[in-house]
């Protein structure tokens, strides 16, 4: 069986398939938009929690310390970090950290930088935290390259800026920041006394000419003053365990951060998703090997298919398995360009808009699906472009 072949999720309840109607207004597209993958949870995470299913009881327990430990040893194998176990904190979810960690170091009516285009619920964070958002969109060169804008950063910081949150590798422009960038980026916020919220999430899915690098790992100063999120979901496409992890070193941020999430009660998580993060960190080496391959044979294919349909502009993505798509040559707005998608291609994908509004004209396409998937996407949107005299 291929292990990265296809398989049907219409009738499983996932997202993608259930909210189709709702966002798109109708059920006839192929969902390529959350950033789940279509591709199977890896067998030793599954044969794991079928395994302590075997045992009757599913009732309360907390993360085994060798749980912690197998994440420790992959940072540091894969990302060159040594992390302690202490430093680690449970999170449900990586959304639910950026918001307890925006009440932990800052207070209402504080600033909070985002870079924009961005993943939205760092919007929504800073927003209903009543925090006042603070936009350092990136810059777009003649390249299509993204890059930091610290000029402008320089020019926004005020004595209420108090939190930078950083997405590293960056969701949806696909960008895995070099050591240079996070250092002249880290450098200015820890002068300026801001604490970094840097998401790593995406960290494992890098090919392999860019290498992440987190950011907490580049001096003792950085690794003082940043909050470091990461966990299995996306590197194992296990987001269903809701289930990751908060790295603070200092241990004066770390207390903050543990009495604010405390107020929340989110305990230690669940068992089963206790079972799956063991299995992931510590037996899921050879399958991510695999995958990046799988992923990287798919942008390569897409890098391809746009080479072919130059009116659709496309930068590899350094990391991510998200094709950020620069469909402004098509001279649509943005409304026309998601209906062209919907109903011409039959595809949903996420409205570059939806990310900021530097993310206008663009559409963003998750590449994590079977070849025969992506062959069939990409061969709907050669007709609809051909249809619209696009060919
Ligand atoms: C940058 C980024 N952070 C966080 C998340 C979601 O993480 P969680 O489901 O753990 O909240 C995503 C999901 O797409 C993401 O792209």
């Amino acid at each position: 069986m291929d292990e990265f072949g296809f398989i049907d999720r219409t009738d499983s309840n996932a997202e993608k398939h259930t909210l189709k109607q709702k966002l798109f207004g109708t059920n006839d597209v192929m969902p390529m938009w959350v950033a789940d993958m279509d591709i199977a949870t890896p067998s030793c995470i599954l044969d794991a929690v079928r395994h302590r299913l075997e045992h009757p009881i599913i009732g309360y327990e907390i993360m085994r310390e060798q749980a912690y430990k197998a994440q420790c040893d992959w940072v540091e194998h894969n990302h060159a970090w040594k992390i302690e176990v202490d430093w680690l904190s449970y999170s449900p979810s990586v959304v639910a950290s950026i918001g307890c960690a925006i009440r932990a170091f800052s207070d209402e009516g504080d600033e909070v930088i985002v870079q924009s285009p961005v993943y939205p619920p760092f919007y929504d964070m800073v927003r209903n935290n009543n925090r006042k958002l603070v936009l350092n969109p990136l810059v777009h060169d003649d390249q299509g390259e993204y890059r930091f804008d610290l000029e402008d950063l320089k020019a926004k910081i005020t004595p209420n800026t108090k939190l930078l949150l950083l997405c590293s590798p960056h969701n949806p422009v696909g960008r895995v920041w070099s050591r240079e960038e996070l250092l002249s980026l880290g450098e200015l916020c820890t002068q300026k006394g801001i604490i970094i919220i840097s998401d790593e999430v995406h960290c494992d899915i890098v090919f392999s000419e860019n290498k992440h690098i987190p950011l907490a790992s580049l001096s003792q100063k950085l690794s003082e003053s940043t909050v470091t999120l990461i966990g299995p979901g996306k590197t194992f496409n296990m987001a269903g365990f809701s289930i990751s992890t908060v790295i603070i070193a200092s241990s004066v941020l770390r207390e903050r951060y543990r009495s604010e999430q405390h107020k929340m009660h989110f305990g230690d998580g669940a068992v089963l998703s206790h079972v799956a993060f063991e299995a992931a960190y510590a037996q899921g080496h050879t399958w991510h090997k695999n995958l990046m391959e799988h992923l990287n044979a798919n942008r390569r294919m897409i890098e391809q298919w746009c080479a072919g349909h130059p009116v659709i502009g496309f930068r590899k993505p350094e990391g991510t398995y998200l094709a950020w798509l620069d469909c402004r040559a098509l001279k649509m707005g943005d409304r026309e360009l998601r209906n062209f998608f919907v109903n011409e291609a039959g595809l949903g994908l996420s409205a570059g808009l939806s990310f900021g509004k530097e993310g206008s004209g663009f559409m963003r396409l998750n590449f994590a699906v079977a070849r025969e998937v992506l062959v069939r996407a990409l061969e709907q949107l050669s007709r609809a472009l051909e249809k619209n005299g696009y060919g």
